[in-house]
């Protein structure tokens, strides 16, 4: 079938091939390589591109659900889109049970006698203490606050947000593997009021997708987050993180059209004995010479942090001969703090390096962003 064929309204039903961990035991993470065959689809993808994941609620997390409400969840419900359908295969499917909306919260207040916070927070004007409030709560986490609350199953389906597939980059080259996908992910688990929280698709990955669960994913192409068209043309990557997904995909791509291009990546993560994702890959792309330069910045190795930004200061001078010689700089991974943090650090080498000062290096950066040179994929 033709690739337009398939699409976030009609998903590629794919079939995990691999799912193995990137990070050691004694690891503070979980950060997992998967691999999926997408063959017969005729999905086309590039390097740079995401792919949009569906992905299904937790069990026990919907039983909590279930049982709190006093459903059986084989009361049928109808959501307009299919036939009436038993309310647990809607809630696994189809509803988001983390951040509740205001929909949410406002059936929980109409039926509630006990809910005279919530009810005051949902006045328009108090949207900030909302926020504030709602943060690491989940739609379990309001039912069991507001024990006397009542629903019957058509209630209650349609006060919650639809489940949203998921974004991931792509960390495989298309030339490279074939009719395959891969990527790269760190699975979401966390403790609040000493409940494990798992993130929905993350864990749905690594504890319950066998190789006969259908995985359907679509292709979200990223444009702004292309190699350079021209081969020859160096890059640096800033990729800590799950953020070297992408990276992956790049070098595996120069690689196999054997570009002449120069590589050079920042990785990093918290120490190099657990966390040094793809650590044997990446050695062996610099031997062979794939890889020009590998910086690495174990955060959590030595008394105080060290992040890729510092690798970045210690290598300025180099760096600057990069950039002022045309390579381009991509950044990939956490948006909150280190995309902040890696465009703050290229800015001070700009200045100091590049002789161009504060402002020169911001309309530089400017300039590079315009030519595509700057190009950054954060979450
Ligand atoms: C373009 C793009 C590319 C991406 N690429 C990748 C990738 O390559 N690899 C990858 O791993 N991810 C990637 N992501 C992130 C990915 O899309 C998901 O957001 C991520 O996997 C979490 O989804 P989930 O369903 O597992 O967790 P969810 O169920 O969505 O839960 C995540 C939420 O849990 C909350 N949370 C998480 N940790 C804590 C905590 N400690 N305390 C309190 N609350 C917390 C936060 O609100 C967070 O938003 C990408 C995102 C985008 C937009
Ligand atoms: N939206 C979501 O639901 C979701 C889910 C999963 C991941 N993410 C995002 O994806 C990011 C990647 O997660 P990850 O676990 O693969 O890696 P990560 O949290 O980005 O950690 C990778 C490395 O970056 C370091 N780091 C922390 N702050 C930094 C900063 N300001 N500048 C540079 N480096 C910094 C970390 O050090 P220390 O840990 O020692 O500080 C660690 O060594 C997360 O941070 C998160 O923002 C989002």
């Amino acid at each position: 079938m033709p690739s337009q064929v398939y699409s976030r309204k009609n998903p590629f039903q794919a079939r995990l091939t691999v799912n193995r961990p990137l990070t050691l035991p004694g690891s503070g993470k979980d950060t997992r390589h998967y691999e999926l065959s997408l063959e017969g689809s005729g999905l086309v993808y590039e390097c740079g591109d995401s792919m949009g994941v569906f992905c299904k609620n937790d069990p026990e997390l919907v039983d909590d659900i279930l049982r709190r409400l006093g459903f059986s969840g084989s009361e049928p419900v109808a959501t307009g889109e299919r036939p009436p359908e038993p309310v647990r295969d809607v809630l696994l499917r189809d509803c988001d049970l983390g951040l509740p909306d205001r929909k949410f919260l406002k059936a929980i207040v109409d039926r509630s006698s006990s809910a005279p916070l919530l009810a005051s927070l949902l006045s328009p004007e108090r949207r900030d203490d909302l926020m504030q409030f709602l943060r690491g709560q989940d739609v379990l986490d309001f039912l069991h606050q507001h024990p006397s609350t009542t629903f019957t199953p058509q209630e209650f389906v349609p006060t919650l947000r639809k489940l949203q597939p998921r974004l991931y980059s792509i960390a495989s080259s298309r030339k490279a593997v074939g009719e395959a996908v891969h990527f790269t992910i760190g699975t979401v688990r966390y403790e609040i009021r000493k409940r494990l929280r798992k993130g929905v698709c993350s864990s749905w990955l690594a504890e319950r997708v066998t190789p006969e669960t259908p995985v359907p994913l679509f292709v979200h192409s990223a444009k702004g987050f292309r190699m350079p068209e021209d081969s020859s043309t160096a890059m640096i990557m800033v990729g800590p993180g799950t953020g070297v997904a992408p990276f992956r995909a790049f070098l595996q791509e120069r690689k196999v059209c054997g570009a002449s291009g120069k590589n050079w990546l920042f990785f990093g993560e918290q120490h190099a004995a657990t966390d040094f994702l793809y650590g044997e890959e990446l050695e062996r792309y610099r031997a062979d010479g794939i890889l020009t330069r590998l910086d690495t910045a174990f955060s959590r190795d030595q008394a105080g942090k060290i992040y890729v930004q510092d690798r970045m200061r210690e290598a300025a001078a180099e760096l600057w001969h990069w950039i002022g010689g045309g390579a381009h700089v991509f950044v990939c991974g956490d948006a909150s703090r280190m995309a902040k943090d890696v465009d703050e650090a290229l800015h001070g080498i700009l200045a100091e390096q590049g002789g161009l000062g504060r402002e020169g290096a911001a309309l530089y950066l400017e300039q590079m962003k315009k030519d595509k040179r700057y190009k950054r994929d954060v979450y």
